[in-house]
């Protein structure tokens, strides 16, 4: 089974020279392995000091690398949609060019990135795949679209699809717009479908996890800890916290280094508390410009030393269903959050969890479809939702029809 490994964090604390370290240790142990930059703006090429291109460029025995491009991207996946919204455009008398540009819409180029995961786990032609990605911010944008691409394939497709049988032309009159062809919907389903493979894929607890970089600073150990959260409320494993640039010992009462170091020793019992039992790990402030194999190397070993860096570091899940006193508990592990901060909404046999900004659509397992929701609380860092028994479960036969009817 092909291992994910997804290196994400604040801007600069750095993601690509753990993740292109990572990918070098990995391919030394005998693994074909691809290190894959989704961060728009690429530096793997320069962390290996290496040239690279949009697809899989051999950089080492065993080792390859890519920086996907998004007109590369558009088209492989985005040819049909373009096409339509490029007539939607030039409809509203926008110039063809110009229309063309609009249509690279934001996010799509990382989104197309993120596709690449799922191809290279179908080719089989990796065992591991180490994922270099954008800074936290951007990544958890996207996070929530497989939700919305559910969605989108469940109640919008079907209408459209409707829609476009019955009088299209006179319906385009109506409302003004090209309605799009039934091939824009089969298209833009297939890429909903493949952002949602990604999503599957990535909270695979069997082959994915998310390992965060920060440094012992105020502001990046924040951003970690909400990334943390968040890969929680979407289900994604991590297994490791990566603390990069940790001065060394010996700079103590030696100028403003010193100072320096004894702010980030305080941070250090902080953070390893609050991830655990995830491991944080530490990589040393190297006083070279880490640039290149050799280097990279060097901070792979002061991260993974003879292990291996593809190791499941710590294996939890983040949340699951447990029987209790007669019904069901869904436990959701969600650091860094107060039950004040959740808002919780049931839809039939959805569950929407909502933290800060970001909203998760559970659908639930089908033990929990036809139970009532009767609490929910916080406890130590875990939200526990409560759903009485089942008033069928004696009798083994279902009294209300599921909303989905599978
Ligand atoms: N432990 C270290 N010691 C010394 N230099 C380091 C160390 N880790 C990273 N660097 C250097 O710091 C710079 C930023 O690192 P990197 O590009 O890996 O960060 P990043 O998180 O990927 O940044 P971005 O968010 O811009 O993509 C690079 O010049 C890199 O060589
Ligand atoms: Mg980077």
């Amino acid at each position: 089974m092909t291992r994910i490994l997804r290196y994400t964090g604040k801007g600069g604390v750095g993601k690509t020279s753990i993740a292109a370290a990572t990918a070098l240790l990995s391919a030394r142990r005998g693994y074909r392995t691809i290190v894959l930059s989704t961060d728009i703006a690429h530096s793997l090429a320069d962390a290996f000091d290496l040239p690279l291109g949009p697809t899989p460029t051999q950089i080492a025995p065993n080792l390859w690398g890519q920086e996907p491009d998004v007109y590369h991207n558009i088209g492989r996946y985005w040819s049909t949609i373009q096409k339509y919204m490029a007539e939607l455009f030039s409809w509203r008398g926008l110039d063809a060019v110009l229309a063309e540009e609009m249509t690279v819409l934001p996010g799509m180029d990382e989104l197309g990135n993120l596709l690449w995961i799922a191809d290279h786990v179908e080719s089989g032609d990796y065992d591991v795949i180490v994922v270099d990605a954008a800074p936290t911010g951007e990544t958890l944008r996207l996070l929530s679209l497989p939700e919305a691409s559910r969605w989108w394939i469940e109640r919008i497709a079907p209408i459209g699809r409707r829609v476009s049988k019955i009088g299209r032309p006179m319906l385009e009159r109506m409302i003004g717009v090209p309605i799009p062809r039934d091939e824009v919907f089969a298209a833009a389903e297939r890429l909903l479908q493949r952002l949602d493979k990604v999503h599957r894929l990535l909270a695979d607890p069997e082959r994915a996890s998310v390992r965060i970089a920060l440094n012992l600073e105020r502001l990046s150990i924040v951003e970690a800890q909400r990334s943390f959260t968040y890969f929680h409320l979407f289900g994604y494993p991590s297994d490791m916290v990566v603390c990069n640039r940790v001065l060394p010992a010996g700079l103590d009462g030696d100028g403003s280094f010193g100072t320096m170091r004894q702010a980030q020793q305080r941070y250090m019992p902080e953070v390893i508390a609050q991830y655990a039992p995830v491991p944080v790990r530490t990589v040393p402030q190297f006083d070279r410009e880490m640039i290149g194999p050799e280097r990279l190397i060097e901070i792979g070993e002061a991260l993974f030393g003879h292990e291996d860096p593809t190791h499941f570091f710590y294996r939890g899940r983040p949340y699951q269903v447990k029987a209790e006193d007669g019904g069901h508990v869904l436990e959701v592990a969600l650091p860094f959050t107060t039950r004040d901060e959740i808002q919780l909404s049931r839809d039939g046999d959805e569950l929407s969890l909502q933290v800060a900004g970001l909203r998760r659509t559970i659908v639930l397992p089908r033990a929990l479809v036809d139970a009532p929701t009767i609490g929910a609380k916080m406890e130590d860092g875990v939200l526990r939702i409560r759903f009485e028994g089942r008033a069928d479960t004696r009798s083994g036969k279902s009294t209300k029809p599921s909303k989905r009817g599978d």
